[in-house]
């Protein structure tokens, strides 16, 4: 085997099958300064269409972000008042739903904080200060245990949904916005001021989420994590209130707040969260799952075993009869629908070590089968799946070795450059970002 050298390495592998919007997130990903202002003007002409809640007077905005913090509190109280009272889950019907959402929104939240990406290379400006420390919190300052990508990335993967699902490209929109953002502040500073305003205040569905995902034994640390970082008493949302007062103009201000409320408007491009949790069908996604195993499991099958007539090849021959296999699977006792999954015999073929078909599901995808076959069936009370506590050592200073190396061979003005290159995207949740970002921080003074 030969091995790769930085010549003959490739440095981008195109993937087939990627929407043009998800090969536009992966190119911005890598992206430098500059890259996607063209297509990132394109999205605020169309933000343009759309209402916003901002206050018509800019003096306003204190008293309008204590009144939204207030609303949530609100809701929330009635919220959790409801559930007491037996209501059902708001969000999520079962488990299943709860992962969907997970991988629907994790090309989002595998950039969080990349909007504010810019503002870096503002480090001896001290009007960008609250801004920058915004961002290197959501970098946890460096430390793997609090970089929000981390934290998110950790949960999929212990999930076992690690594996990025096929998804819409409009899934990727935000994520896109997000990196554009970071690639353009010198471009668009007023627009990124104007986004990080409207993502950084708090909303109800944050505190939804981390209360069901929990009663699902999911871990919602990186839910819960944001209902406190960006408080709006002393957070993320009020530094970003701050930052605008910070660079608020003495000429023209009339045409800043304007162009501040197109960035805002930018966060309800695509679809938001509620949409995504609503747009789950829990049997098209079983079927959507079982397609994707099909070409890979027509020709594994003994032809022992016939269901009516066919046997389990000839059932896996075709798109179209997949749904009627699961029929048959029904009529046939092999799924007992509405009842604990353990009776049914095609869950024992999958799950547990010594079933038939171990491995052959992902995790996600034996969670949707489990979830289609419990239906109305609800375990007892207390069977819960156990959190995982997570701390991790920091394990990157053989990395940040060799980028300190390289850094004492720089003048010392390129040298924040470097770093700052190394926290871009979210290259900053690798080793060697997480170093760099402690390294910048020290370097800037802007460590907490
Ligand atoms: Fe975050
Ligand atoms: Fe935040």
């Amino acid at each position: 085997m030969t091995a790769l050298t930085a010549s003959t390495a490739p440095t981008s592998i195109a993937f087939t099958g990627r929407s043009p919007m998800e090969q536009r997130y992966h190119t911005l990903l890598q992206g430098r300064p500059g890259e996607g202002l063209e297509w990132l003007q394109e999205q605020l002409q169309l933000a343009d269409a759309l209402p916003d809640d901002l206050p018509g007077d800019p003096a306003q905005l204190g008293p309008w972000s204590s009144y939204r913090a207030g609303e949530v509190a609100r809701c929330y109280a009635a919220y959790l008042e409801g559930r007491k009272a037996g209501a059902s889950r708001r969000y999520f019907s079962n488990r299943a739903h709860a992962l969907y959402f997970l991988q629907h929104v994790a090309p989002t939240k595998a950039v969080d904080g990349a909007w504010l990406a810019g503002t870096l290379r503002h480090w001896p400006d001290p009007r960008f200060h609250g801004l920058i420390r915004t961002y290197l919190e959501e970098l946890g300052d460096g430390d793997p245990a609090c970089n929000h990508v981390l934290i998110f990335q950790r949960l999929l993967s212990e999930l076992g949904c690690h594996e990025q699902l096929p998804l819409g490209a409009d899934r990727y929109l935000q994520g896109c916005v997000q990196l554009a953002l970071g690639l353009n502040t010198e471009a668009l500073l007023p627009e990124v001021i104007g986004y990080n305003l409207g993502y950084e205040q708090p909303p109800l569905h944050l505190l939804i989420t981390a209360f069901e995902l929990d009663e699902l034994g999911i871990d919602p640390q990186y839910f819960r994590l944001h209902v406190t970082i960006d408080n709006a008493s002393s957070g993320h949302a009020c530094k970003a209130l701050h930052a605008l007062q910070h660079v608020w103009p003495e000429h023209g201000s009339t045409a800043f707040y304007q162009r501040v409320s197109r960035g805002y408007r930018l966060n309800d491009l695509g679809p938001g969260a509620l949409a995504i949790i609503d747009s789950f069908d829990l049997e098209a996604e079983l079927l959507a799952a079982l397609e994707r195993k099909r070409s890979f499991g027509q020709h594994m099958h003994s032809d022992y075993c016939r269901f009516e007539g066919k046997t389990v090849n000839q059932w896996l021959a075709e798109t179209n009869l997949l749904s009627g296999f699961l029929a048959v699977l029904q009529r046939k006792g092999w799924i007992k629908r509405h009842q604990d999954p353990a009776h049914s015999r095609f869950w024992q073929l999958i799950d547990g070590p010594a079933a038939a078909m171990f491995g052959v599901f992902s995790p996600y995808e034996k969670q949707l089968l489990q979830d289609w076959i419990a239906g109305n069936w609800k375990p007892a009370a207390g069977q819960r799946h156990a959190l995982l506590v997570k701390a991790e050592p920091l394990h990157d200073e053989a990395q940040g070795q060799a980028l300190e190396a390289v850094l004492q061979t720089l003048p010392p003005e390129a040298r924040v450059d470097l770093l700052i290159e190394e926290m871009a995207g979210n290259r900053h949740a690798l080793p060697r970002g997480l170093w760099a970002t402690r390294r910048f921080a020290r370097m800037t003074g802007l460590n907490r």
